[in-house]
């Protein structure tokens, strides 16, 4: 008699692993082979719904260890002089599925969780540090217009193309995405940002804007795209692996959290629109200070129930932090917690993952599908039988700003130096040498080459014009010149994109 023996669910042993019960050896199966149909039914339902975006990801545990003191600017918990916190980390491609390949270029997520004394604190960012729109309206096209088309199911350039052209605020990302650092040469070897403008509060109930840049101590690399293509090809989960593999041999990769810190009052006349996503502050006006470093040191045991069904929102806000004006990430404090309850379950915070684990929860929440633990009574608040309470002075000054104006629907107000290029020209200008910048070409009009069509490619030239004349310059005549080559008569056809390239020659 083995100790080790299988048995069902519900804890009975089974009287055979390989044989389902049937009436003779060649007679049928008998329904009532409760065992059979137990395996069945759960491998039918062994998977959650993929994330709607990020479905591809991986991750690790570890911990963030605060090694400077930024008390002044908050009183959260998690960035304490000398605190050590818990943390989970997931990186995951945006636009493809969960076997997609980890080397097509998009951005990376960044997703942090913080098991902090004061709850969990998440801090769900990108590798990039500014993003596609400005507005949680046009997120939903945006993802789509990613993803695939819904005749033929395929992925399709002109479509992304055709939405970015449109959109002008996309220039400043697209530049990025469509640099060297749209192929990330591991998770390891990239930056996250917070992109979005967050609240710091103090004790003393000073409020300050923030934004957060974890900066990889491996370095930043990158692939170029032929490097990225044929990862793709040759190990599809090289990023996933990689991480892995560095933890299982000790080598524990490590970020610095540096900030930027703008006081509360100077939102209100700095240059550039503080809560527009599409937007960084520059390093010139408001410097990175040092925090501390996170360090990833354990893998999961189990991918699905610790990565899977790990649920990041970025209302798991504690206190001495909050949220801006930024809409989209007000768009997001509701998108998050809504996508948990319809992939995972309405106690998704259950999950030992998703869970505090530095704290002990006191809500009021009860019952509802898979809920194993219910907080007993009293079930209401406020009562007299010692149930638990608010505490303003526990809960500490709150990360909120004044406003008042009529219910708009509208751009952000403009500010001295917001338009749609600027900063991306910079970017092309300023921040790449000659060698990304012709890098940076050669992506663009692969890409564009891979299925963009009139009037979406006209367009697109004109659009990089407008965030850099030369680059736009060099662009067309790239096109145009493979075109050429693949179709010499081409050159001579109407087509409006090389009429008009013609013409501004
Ligand atoms: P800085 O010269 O101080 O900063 C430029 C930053 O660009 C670097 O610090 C680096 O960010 C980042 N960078 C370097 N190479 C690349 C690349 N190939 N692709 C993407 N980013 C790269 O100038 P400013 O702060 O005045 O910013 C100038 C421009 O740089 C901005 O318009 C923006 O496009 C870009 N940028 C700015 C960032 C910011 O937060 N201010 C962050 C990233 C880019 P890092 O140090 O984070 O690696
Ligand atoms: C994932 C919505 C913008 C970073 C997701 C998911 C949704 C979503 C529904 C899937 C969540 C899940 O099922 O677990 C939105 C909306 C946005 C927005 C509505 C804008 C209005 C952004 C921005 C960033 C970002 C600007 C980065 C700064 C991420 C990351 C994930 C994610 C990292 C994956 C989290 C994980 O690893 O589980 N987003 N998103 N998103 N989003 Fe967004």
């Amino acid at each position: 008699m083995s100790d080790n023996y299988t048995t069902d669910d519900a804890g009975i042993p089974v009287p055979s692993d390989e044989h389902s019960l049937t009436v003779g050896a060649d007679g049928p199966i008998l329904l009532h082979d409760a065992y059979l149909i137990e395996k069945m039914a759960a491998f039918n339902r062994e998977r959650v719904p993929e994330r709607q975006p990020h479905a591809k990801g991986g991750g690790a545990f570890g911990v963030f260890e605060v090694t400077e003191d930024v008390s002044a600017y908050t009183y959260a918990d998690v960035f304490q002089p000398g605190r050590k916190t818990e943390t989970l980390a997931r990186f995951s491609t945006v636009a493809g599925e969960r076997g997609s390949p980890d080397t097509w270029r998009d951005p990376r997520g960044f997703a942090l969780k913080f098991y902090t004394e004061q709850g969990n604190f998440d801090m769900v960012g990108n590798n990039t540090p500014i993003f596609f729109v400005r507005d949680p309206m046009k997120f939903q096209d945006f993802i789509r217009s990613q993803k695939r088309r819904a005749d033929n199911n395929l992925r399709d350039h002109d479509m992304q193309w055709d939405f970015w052209t449109l959109s002008p605020e996309s220039a400043h990302q697209v530049t990025w995405l469509m640099g060297d650092r749209g192929i990330p040469r591991s998770w390891r070897h990239m930056n996250g940002y917070s992109s979005h403008t967050y609240m710091w509060v103090n004790r003393d109930g000073d409020k300050f804007w923030v934004k957060y840049h974890f900066k990889t101590d491996q370095g930043v690399e990158f692939f170029t795209q032929d490097e990225g293509d044929q990862m793709a090809s040759m190990d599809t989960d090289y990023h996933t692996r990689d991480l892995w593999e560095h933890i299982d041999a000790g080598e524990f990769p490590s970020w610095t959290l540096h900030m930027q810190i703008m006081p509360f009052e100077e939102a209100k006349t700095y240059r550039f629109n503080p809560f527009d996503l599409t937007k960084v502050w520059p390093h010139g006006d408001y410097p990175l200070i040092p925090v501390g470093r996170m360090t990833l040191n354990r893998n999961p045991a189990d991918y699905h129930t610790e990565i899977e069904q790990a649920a990041f929102e970025p209302s798991n806000a504690v206190p001495g932090t909050g949220p801006s004006p930024d809409k989209m990430l007000l768009g997001r404090w509701f998108s998050y917690p809504d996508a948990h309850r319809h992939r995972i379950g309405a106690n998704y915070k259950e999950l030992p993952v998703n869970s505090a684990h530095a704290t002990t929860v006191r809500s009021y929440s009860k019952d509802g599908q898979l809920r194993h633990h219910n907080p007993g009574d009293p079930v209401y608040v406020p009562n007299s039988k010692g149930g638990p309470h608010s505490d303003p002075l526990v809960a500490g000054p709150q990360a909120v700003w004044h406003t008042d104006g009529g219910m708009v629907r509208s751009a952000y107000a403009s500010r001295r130096d917001d338009d749609d290029w600027g900063q991306a020209g910079t970017m092309v200008r300023d921040v790449l040498d000659d060698a990304a910048r012709e890098r940076l070409v050669t992506n663009i009009v692969g890409h564009l080459l891979n299925g963009v069509t009139e009037p979406v490619l006209l367009r697109a030239f004109e659009y990089w014009r407008n965030v850099d004349k030369d680059l736009g310059d060099r662009i067309e005549a790239g096109v145009q010149a493979q075109q050429n080559e693949k179709d010499p008569k081409a050159g001579q056809q109407a087509n409006p994109a090389r009429t008009s390239a013609q013409g501004k020659a």
